[in-house]
């Protein structure tokens, strides 16, 4: 079929209304039969009620074929598709996805007369899914719609992107990727969708605390409507498929679901850094002045970032010859690298349509775009930064192969380390496409509304990808698919790939990372930023970060020091901002900013370890390093309720950001354990009800406070390094979390940490060292390697240079290696003890490698 004639085809999909979409649905319509079960799952034919029809011009798909496949004991897949035509479906890219059986962790039953789906977890009979034959059913062209309803209270989370509570009010939640500047969304206005489409729920049962998800896997404008008992979706197009996850403790979900979607991309080891950017470097006077002053603050630094002012009249990949002549940038990146930093240019979605642009050329003669549904052979042009622009056709194989060649084109041009994919969701400054009247579709022919509607600012939603699939149907993956093409790139030099995009879908972390957006510099979008970042862990995507200090508005000193103490805690740590608002580097605002930033960014850095060796584990198993404190203390209920008060990194750490202004400190609540404070090692007594207050020093550092049981890894030079690669030629030390009789237990991975596939491949050296507390008298501290495919480099972390001791309540006299025949060998050493702070110290002056096979004993003065 020509393009031309399917694009009538398709319009004709899109004007014609359907009867039932002007309701809200209908009460279930379909009759089950041929219903076949078999051991891996359900199969039934749904059969349409034609008495249900309430216009002889209704138009209702009468054969929906149910498949319902018992992927593994902890996950059921519910797949209901046309039986007669095939209808859009998400391009499939769960490599892992296997089909394993049951194993009676769940039973699913379905009812024939009318048709209904339960799903009930079996260890405590709860109905996790429920397609309630008295609530609304539909599977037409443009409305599926279909509601699960609880016997018990739910609290939902989940459903992206938007800026939100953590737990989402009732309401109606839009997923349509949209460049919007961060309204807050509780559910009313149906208008908070923003750059990323993640119609992944979990949900949290009132009663009993435990939690079940799902991930509705459309990609067509729709809605999701919570209720206090009912959880609905309503898509204007694709198929049902529906993976449910069962739980039944919240970390569950995220595995389960994380091991369907895959694992996300190793970042390198330099990413975890401080990261500097702003829109309005206006030249390469000022992008270079920003690399001096971190030098002379004396600051570290990993990422410097360059928006769209190098660009030439915004278009991408060329420097503008007077502004950021080629010479200066050369240099500025050659000097990057050589103190270990990083240079990351922007590049955006639209690639300008200007006939001397060899980008634009190229597009053009290999045909890779995204098409105007009313001309033959002409683009869908679309305006953006550089006016009129053209967009990449993701569907077809030649766009992905011109996006890696432009990116090798400009790597020869300039070294940068990642890239910045902006305004892929994908933005457009006008509706449709440039000279070509959009229909403005929701009101006039379509049956019901997805939030504002979906022609205005984005590409017409007719334009034409290869086989005639329409942006109706593709609109939400560009920013996925940009980026996963953008890793090939990275892929094919066997390096990690490091891609910050602003759009994505469900599956984007297996190749790139994503900050928050455009954020304001308020208060309140500070805390909101700790409920997207544990969201997107949860969507798989755990290198995250918001604009630190705060993107639109104009910051101050106070916020922003706040925000960096906090934000050095992200992931992903960047200070950006927009071009018309006032500095806020680190020495924007004079000493105070200038000492919190340092021991912030520091602090970041004395962690690095943990930090890396969470998110090198993370994405062998999938999982969240920032996450809610009810993740690892599921029974407490509060700390659910005040998610964002604190959170966790990884199981040791809790943090307590200072979220509000002129305060010095504040009433902290913590889950229930014995925790002590990261920095001083002082015991935290709690109060009845598990709170204490706590100092929140400005300028100071964060409160973080470390559980007992656990051994955090410190870099020694922290102090001093200028970029984290100073940090991999540092000693370390190690806080040992102990208690009588306690065990503490804690990992190291070191790799070369810029590979593609290290963890993978088994290229890395993982050390686990576990403390045993064993009499009053003695105690062992063991060092296992658990992987042995790294050898560390000449220099890289030396030794372990000192022991530190939380919660320790005898005084070390000496220390002992045992060899393998269990022959205590003395090392010398100094130690500490002060009986007061129940710290110890001992100082191994140089005798212990990070990832020697050793066990040390540790005799104490009794
Ligand atoms: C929008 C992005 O969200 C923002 O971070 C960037 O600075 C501007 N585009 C300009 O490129």
């Amino acid at each position: 079929m020509g393009r031309l004639s399917s694009i009538i085809i398709l319009l004709g999909c899109l004007i014609l209304p359907s009867a039932s979409m002007l309701n809200q649905g209908k009460s279930n319509p379909y009759d089950l039969s041929n219903i076949i079960y078999t051991t891996s799952g359900i199969t039934a034919t749904a059969t349409y009620h034609l008495g249900n029809l309430q216009s002889a011009n209704e138009t209702v798909i009468t054969k929906l074929f149910l498949n319902i496949t018992y992927d593994n004991p902890q996950r059921v897949r519910i797949r209901i598709t046309d039986q007669q035509n095939s209808r859009f479906e998400v391009p499939y890219d769960f490599t892992n996805y296997t089909i394993q059986g049951n194993l009676g962790l769940y039973n699913v039953t379905v009812s024939d007369n009318p048709m209904g789906i339960q799903v009930i977890r079996t260890s405590d009979n709860r109905v996790i899914f429920n397609l309630d034959p008295s609530n609304w059913f539909s599977y037409d062209d443009q409305d599926l719609l279909f509601t699960s309803t609880f016997n018990y209270g739910i609290n939902v989370l989940g459903l992206g992107e938007r800026i939100s509570s953590f737990i989402l009010p009732t309401g109606t939640y839009t997923m349509w990727a949209r460049d919007r500047q961060s309204p807050v969304d509780n559910g009313q206005s149906q208008e908070g969708n923003m750059y990323s489409v993640h119609p992944f729920y979990m949900i949290i049962d009132e009663d009993t605390g435990s939690a079940f998800g799902g991930l509705f896997y459309n990609a067509n404008a729709m809605q999701a409507i919570v209720g206090p008992q009912s959880l609905s979706f309503r898509s204007t197009g694709g198929i049902i498929d529906l993976w449910l996850f069962i739980g039944p403790a919240p970390e569950d979900v995220v595995f389960q679901y994380h091991q369907l979607i895959g694992p996300p991309v190793e970042v390198p080891y330099w990413s975890l850094g401080w990261h500097q950017s702003r829109w309005g470097y206006r030249n390469i006077s000022m992008l270079t002045q920003v690399y001096d002053n971190y030098t002379l603050y004396g600051l570290p630094l990993d990422g410097l970032w360059n928006d769209i002012d190098y660009m030439s009249a915004f278009e991408d990949f060329i420097y503008d010859p007077v502004n950021y002549p080629m010479n200066n940038v050369t240099q500025l990146v050659d000097t990057l690298l050589a103190t270990g930093k990083n240079y990351i240019p922007i590049v955006d979605a639209g690639i300008a349509q200007n006939i001397s642009d060899p980008y634009y050329i190229n597009g053009t003669n290999q045909g890779v775009w995204i098409m105007n549904p009313y001309v033959q052979s002409a683009p869908c042009v679309g305006k953006v930064w550089p006016g009129n622009a053209t967009f990449l056709d993701w569907l077809n194989p030649d766009a992905q192969t011109y996006w890696v060649k432009a990116l090798n084109t400009f790597q020869q041009l300039v070294s940068f380390s990642g890239v910045w994919v902006d305004m892929n969701e994908v933005s457009n400054f006008v509706n449709g496409c440039v000279g070509y009247q959009t229909t403005l579709i929701n009101n006039l022919t379509m049956p019901w509304t997805p939030g504002q509607d979906i022609n205005v600012e984005s590409l017409d939603v007719a334009a034409t990808h290869a086989n005639g699939v329409t942006e109706y149907n593709m609109h939400s993956l560009y920013g996925y698919l940009e980026s996963k093409a953008a890793a090939q790139y990275f892929i094919q030099k066997q390096t990690r790939p490091f891609i910050l995009s602003r759009s994505s879908f469900p599956g984007h972390g297996k190749w790139a990372s994503k900050w928050l957006g455009d954020n304001f510099s308020q208060w309140s979008y500070m805390e909101y930023s700790i409920t997207g970042i544990f969201n997107f862990g949860m969507f798989g995507i755990p290198m995250m970060g918001a604009d630190i200090c705060g993107f639109l508005g104009n910051t101050n000193l106070e916020l922003c020091s706040r925000w960096t103490q906090l934000g050095t805690m992200y992931p992903f740590s960047r200070n950006h901002n927009e071009d018309e608002s006032i500095p806020q580097e680190p020495w924007a605002f004079g000493p105070l900013l200038l000492e919190t930033n340092n021991l912030s960014i520091r602090n970041k850095y004395m962690l690095q370890l943990y930090f890396y060796t969470h998110m090198m584990k993370i994405s062998l198993e999938g999982g969240q390093l920032f996450k809610p404190a009810y993740w690892e203390y599921p029974n407490d209920m509060n700390l659910l309720y005040n998610a964002t008060t604190s959170f966790m990194l990884g199981k040791a750490l809790i943090v307590h950001p200072c979220l509000w202004y002129g305060i010095t400190g504040s009433t902290s609540f913590f889950p229930d354990d014995m925790w002590y404070d990261l920095y001083t090692g002082e015991y935290i007594f709690l109060d009845y009800d598990n709170s204490v207050y706590l100092d929140m020093p400005w300028p100071g550092l964060i409160n973080i406070h470390v559980a007992q049981g656990f051994i955090i890894p410190i870099v020694d030079n922290y102090n001093n390094a200028m970029s984290l690669r100073d940090t991999r030629y540092s000693n370390i030390s190690l806080i040992i979390v102990q208690g009588p009789g306690v065990e503490a237990i804690g990992s190291v991975i070191f790799d070369d940490g810029s590979t593609y596939g290290n963890m993978a491949n088994g290229n890395y050296l993982e050390v686990e060292y576990q403390f045993f507390s064993h009499n009053s008298t003695f105690d062992y501290l063991t060092l296992q390697q658990l992987s042995y495919g790294y050898s560390r480099q000449t220099g890289e972390w030396p030794y372990i240079s000192t022991l530190i001791f939380y919660g320790c309540t005898a005084a070390p006299e000496s220390v002992y290696k045992l060899s393998s025949g269990m022959i205590p060998t003395f090392i010398p050493a100094n130690v500490y003890w002060s009986a007061e702070d129940m710290i110890c110290k001992i100082w191994l002056k140089n005798y212990l490698q990070p990832d020697e096979m050793a066990t040390l004993l540790i005799d104490y003065f009794i």
